[in-house]
């Protein structure tokens, strides 16, 4: 079984929308293996974000991550990682299909709900990033 890590951002939980996307992975047949409420801090988003620091929407993008705290989870299933990317659609919320997360709930490319991770290698990486191995349930 694969695990992956969704963040669900200010504007999800702003919007009061944790549990329609936390619904909507359930539904699908995965399991939350983890999940905690954090702050996010400048120097965990230069490292979680570290391919587009050097893009001129950066700013914006910090500032957004960091209006509230986020809530990361663990989520686990089988081929969890490429189908979560799925569930999720593309970036720009705009131009994401209907059915998909961010087709559904995201604004735009910046407003888009939630992060999922790209790759096991990436996936690897943000769980160690974003849990330590006590705060993962269920291997
Ligand atoms: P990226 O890793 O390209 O996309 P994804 O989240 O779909 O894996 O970008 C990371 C985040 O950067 C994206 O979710 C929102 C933000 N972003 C912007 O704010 N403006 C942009 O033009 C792009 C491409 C991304």
């Amino acid at each position: 079984m694969e695990t992956t890590v969704i963040l669900l951002k200010p504007d999800c939980v702003g919007r009061r929308l944790v549990g329609e996307v936390i619904r909507r992975f359930e539904a699908a047949g995965f399991t939350i293996k983890g999940a905690k409420m954090m702050a996010m801090t400048r120097e965990l988003l230069r490292e979680h974000y570290a391919h587009l620091v050097a893009e001129p929407f950066y700013p914006l993008l910090e500032a957004f991550m960091m209006s509230s705290p986020v809530i990361a989870l663990a989520v686990g299933g089988d081929g969890v990682i490429e189908r979560a990317r799925t569930l999720v659609g593309p970036t720009d919320s705009r131009k994401a299909a209907a059915g998909t997360i961010r087709g559904d709930l995201g604004t735009d490319n910046r407003r888009n709900i939630l992060h999922a991770s790209d790759s096991p290698e990436a996936a690897a990486k943000e769980l160690s990033r974003f849990f330590h191995s006590g705060e993962l349930f269920g291997d």
